[in-house]
């Protein structure tokens, strides 16, 4: 997913583009916006932490893109693409360290696992959204 600060400060192609070329296939995508109650839905495994509320109201706050994204070794590529949770923590040249403003406005999300990245593709997408 492309969050809010990544769309509304311009860097949804720059993104795109460094996705397309680190080899990942987009299988489905859409631009979209969430709103508290499904971005609550969709970070429901968050619900106990201090950052939730936030993130639940900053996470729908403006469009989103959301993707399913197909490579070998994909959740763990995709998280070395996009680098660390907190940008100034983030290595150089990752989508974060480049784009992101802070540790919650962080310009994208990737899954942590295949078996949520298979739910979270569901949350976003039919059988019939996917090619
Ligand atoms: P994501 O799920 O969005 O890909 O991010 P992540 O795995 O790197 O980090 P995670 O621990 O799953 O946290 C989810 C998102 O919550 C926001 N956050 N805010 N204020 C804070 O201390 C804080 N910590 C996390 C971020 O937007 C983070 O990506
Ligand atoms: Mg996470």
């Amino acid at each position: 997913m492309i969050k809010p600060d990544g769309v509304q400060n311009g860097h949804m192609g720059a993104i795109l583009d460094k996705i397309i070329k680190a080899g990942f296939k987009i299988v489905a995508m859409k631009y979209t916006q969430l709103t508290p109650e499904t971005a609550g839905q969709f970070y429901a495994i968050h619900k106990e932490r201090p950052f939730y509320k936030d993130l639940v109201s900053y996470m729908s706050s403006g469009p989103i893109v959301a993707a399913i994204l197909e490579k070998d070794n994909a959740v763990e590529d995709f998280r070395t693409l996009i680098g660390a949770t907190d940008p100034t923590k983030a290595a150089p040249g990752t989508i974060r360290q480049l784009f992101a403003k802070s540790i919650e406005a962080n310009a994208v999300h990737g899954s942590d696992s295949n078996e949520n990245a298979a739910i979270e593709g569901d949350f976003y997408f039919s059988k019939l959204e996917r090619f």
